[in-house]
């Protein structure tokens, strides 16, 4: 492998899939019966606030009955132990990265222990459901949404993360299907600067072609035998 210095790595559903949670695309369909656009647009919320809220709680409170997995704790010892630049951008709203001590964390898609008022605009930590419209901690007006970016919404951070994928010798795609825009991108942009790109994934994803190499399997197997190779081939 090339001398490497600076990393990305962007991970989709299927890094918490080991753990439990269901992908967006796979067969066991995250979406139980409702259509993507039933609970995942600005407008799917204005039409229906009571069915969005309740979904996202629901997978709020699942959170507290799963666990980080063997590839999140193989990216919190990356994220620890490497000496360069490293940035981990997370399709994923669940919490298990942090939960598994990753630092070096973004989470483009927004957070599900996270809501944002459309009061003041500030992002406040949300434990119980917003069903219950508790109030906003910096305006106090009950006016609290999922803090989770839309269809037709801008990811979080995207400044940082052109910034970190220009910079970086080493991409690395893990669980994601490649249909979403704009991390579906990045592997692009990455390559465009001269990255090598690799993918982890059950399957090759639908940007395939843009990675040097495509290893396919479960996370868990696969993200530790590289953070071993990464760490190994540093000196
Ligand atoms: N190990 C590795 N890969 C896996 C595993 C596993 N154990 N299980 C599933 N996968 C793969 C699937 O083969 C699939 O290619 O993970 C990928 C998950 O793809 P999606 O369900 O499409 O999830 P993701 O790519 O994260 O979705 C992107 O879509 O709805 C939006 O905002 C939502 O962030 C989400 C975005």
């Amino acid at each position: 492998m090339m001398r490497i210095r600076n990393i990305v790595i962007l991970t989709g559903a299927g890094i918490s899939a080991e753990s439990g949670l269901a992908t967006f695309r796979g067969s066991d369909g995250l979406w139980e019966g409702h259509r993507v656009e039933d609970v995942a647009t600005p407008g799917a919320f204005v039409a229906d606030p009571h069915l969005v809220h309740s979904f996202y709680d629901a997978r709020r409170a699942q959170l507290a009955e799963v666990e980080p997995n063997k590839a999140h704790e193989a990216l919190a010892r990356l994220d620890a132990e490497w000496d360069g630049e490293l940035l981990i951008v997370t399709q994923n709203v669940d919490d298990l990265h942090e939960r598994a001590g990753a630092k070096r964390l973004l989470h483009m898609h927004g957070e599900l222990k996270s809501g944002l008022c459309l009061g003041c605009g500030e992002r406040s930590p949300v434990e119980g459901a917003l069903l219950d419209y508790p109030p906003c901690p910096h305006c106090e007006q009950k006016m609290l949404r999922p803090d989770i970016v839309w269809f037709g919404e801008i990811p979080y951070e995207m400044e940082r993360i052109e910034t970190a994928l220009m910079r970086a010798d080493l991409f690395v795609s893990i669980g994601t299907s490649g249909a979403v825009y704009p991390a579906a991108g990045f592997v692009q942009s990455a390559k465009y600067r001269g990255a090598r790109t690799i993918e982890l994934n059950l399957e090759p994803s639908q940007g395939s072609i843009f990675f040097d190499e495509s290893r396919m399997g479960p996370a868990g197997e696969l993200v530790p035998a590289l953070v071993e190779e990464l760490l190994a081939d540093r000196a």
